[in-house]
């Protein structure tokens, strides 16, 4: 039997786009067709990097060290889940990855996205059955203009660090998720998040099955 290539699949927007609400419909579309599906997300998805993630969500710290702690704790999710499981064949479903870091890091606060770039050739670099650089095949890019978004998460629980930022840090963030996109209009998919769950989650169901994914 041949062995199915893996499917690397990202959700990313700024907080409050509501992306994760269609990870489990996500999950069961794949599902249905038999194959394996592994859920994760960033910072986090190994014990050291959801170590890392309480770390970039609660503490104070500067970009730089924002930056290096979030790419570290990818590369620990990279080699020993992420890659492991696109070798075995499987569809990985992250919720965010690397453009959530020129986003938030770079467009956000500002950071030198140059670095970025060199930490993600470091961090991505080919280990065992993935390309040179992993990229994800797909990426649901969830579109929200950032003063509704803010109005979702008004009254929500205890925001992090990123969530309490000001309405012009997302401004930022999702100007910098513009940018990821354009340079690499292939990859993505932008969803129009501006609209009844139902209706986001056909423009999901649709883009997966345009590109073929199913
Ligand atoms: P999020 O994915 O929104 O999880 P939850 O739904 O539990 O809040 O939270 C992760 C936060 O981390 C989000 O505000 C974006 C931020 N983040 C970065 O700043 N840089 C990164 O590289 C990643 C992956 C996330």
């Amino acid at each position: 039997m041949s062995q199915r290539q893996g499917l690397f699949i990202t959700l990313e927007g700024i907080d409050g786009a509501g992306k994760s609400s269609h990870v489990d419909a996500l999950e069961a579309l794949f599902r249905a067709t038999g194959r394996e599906v592994l859920r994760t997300r960033e910072p986090g998805g190994t014990p050291l990097a959801e170590t890392l993630r309480g770390l970039v969500l609660n503490e104070p710290m500067d970009a730089l060290t924002e930056s290096l702690l979030v790419f570290a704790a990818r590369r620990d999710h990279v080699v020993n889940v992420i890659a492991p499981a696109l070798a075995r064949g499987a569809v990985v479903l992250c919720d965010r990855f690397t453009d959530a870091t020129f986003a938030y890091q770079g467009g956000g606060r500002g950071f030198d996205l140059g670095v970025l770039g060199t930490l993600e050739a470091w961090v991505q670099g080919g280990q065992g059955g993935v390309p040179d650089v992993l990229q994800p095949a797909l990426t649901l890019w969830f579109d929200l203009p950032p003063e509704t978004a803010a109005e979702r998460l008004a009254g929500a629980r205890l925001p992090d660090r990123f969530e309490a930022q000001p309405v012009d840090f997302f401004r930022r963030v999702a100007d910098g998720y513009a940018c990821r996109a354009s340079a690499d209009a292939a990859r993505f998919e932008r969803i129009d998040a501006d609209a009844t769950r139902e209706n986001v989650w056909a423009q999901v169901e649709a883009a997966v099955r345009r590109r073929g994914l199913l």
